[in-house]
């Protein structure tokens, strides 16, 4: 995993969503390199998250807009861990992706009748096991849709600072290296790119914990899943701690209700 992580980390800043695709499949040699990528993640805790990659057979139609002809589902079990596992493992992915120039799109909702059917084409259906999102894999035109011009302009916008995600009891004031994760973790993908998450640092015995959550109770209008949306943000965390070198355990709770991230590392 060591290997990948600067351009995970590369891919942060240059990733987005795109909902416009050339009717293409992806090249051989590029799907080789998908699943090399998903054989080798290697995440510093237990987790049922499977990521498996298809092809959309003519006439189906797993997206709503022009999809490409490759797809990947993201299957987990289905506790809120298990969920906030699989937006960590499956961001991983997507930012993977990024770093070989496939463009992808975290979809919570798709077409469920046609993506179930092409998933479960050989096997029978697994009642604890849910896909919770796919995406997209592929190219896309050179000119910018203007469906993707216009959810760039509504959902993309990033302009959102550290300050604005900290939590009221959080140091204000850190070293670098702790600026440097959680700067990644404001340009995480959300749902509607609502990314209502907080950092909480704090400094004990010289030792440093990140706390990363939504708020207590919090749920989305139109997105129930929302544990995976801060997966997304935590696997930034992590890529950008890990970047600089910064040996760290994670603590991944779910007592209180909603899934709690702690990383906690030597000062
Ligand atoms: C868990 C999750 C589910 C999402 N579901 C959808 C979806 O159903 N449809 C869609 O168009 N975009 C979906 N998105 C993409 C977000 O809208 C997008 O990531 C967000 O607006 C930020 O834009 P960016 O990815 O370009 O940074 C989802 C993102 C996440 C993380």
């Amino acid at each position: 995993m060591e290997s990948y992580i600067s351009r995970l980390s590369e891919a942060v800043n240059n990733r987005h969503s795109h909902r416009d695709y050339l009717p293409e499949e992806i090249k051989t040699s590029e799907i080789k390199q998908l699943e090399d990528f998903i054989h080798d993640i290697k995440v510093p805790f237990e987790h049922d998250v499977e990521i498996s990659l298809y092809k959309v057979p003519e006439g189906r139609k797993v997206v709503y807009f022009k999809g490409p002809k490759d797809f990947a589902a993201f299957i987990s079990g289905l506790s809120i861990i298990s969920q906030a596992k699989l937006g960590f493992v499956g961001e991983l992915f997507i930012l993977f992706c990024q770093s070989i120039q496939l463009k992808t799109c975290w979809m919570g909702h798709y077409n469920k009748e046609d993506t179930i059917q092409i998933v479960y084409q050989f096997e029978e259906k697994q009642k604890s096991r849910k896909v919770h999102c796919i995406t997209p894999i592929g190219y896309t035109p050179e000119k910018t849709s203007f469906l993707d011009r216009m959810s760039t302009n509504r959902f993309s916008k990033k302009n959102k600072t550290i300050e604005d995600f900290l939590h009221p009891n959080s140091l204000k004031e850190f070293p670098s290296y702790i600026s440097h994760a959680l700067e990644l973790a404001t340009k995480a993908p959300s749902a509607m790119n609502t990314q209502n998450w907080y950092f909480l640092v704090t400094l004990s015995n010289d030792t440093y914990t990140i706390e990363l959550s939504k708020p207590k109770g919090y749920q989305h209008l139109k997105w129930h899943f929302y544990d995976i949306d801060v997966g997304t943000a935590a696997s930034h965390i992590w890529i950008g701690l890990k970047e600089q070198g910064l040996k760290t355990k994670i603590d991944i709770s779910d007592t209180t209700g909603d899934v709690i991230w702690r990383f906690i590392f030597k000062k």
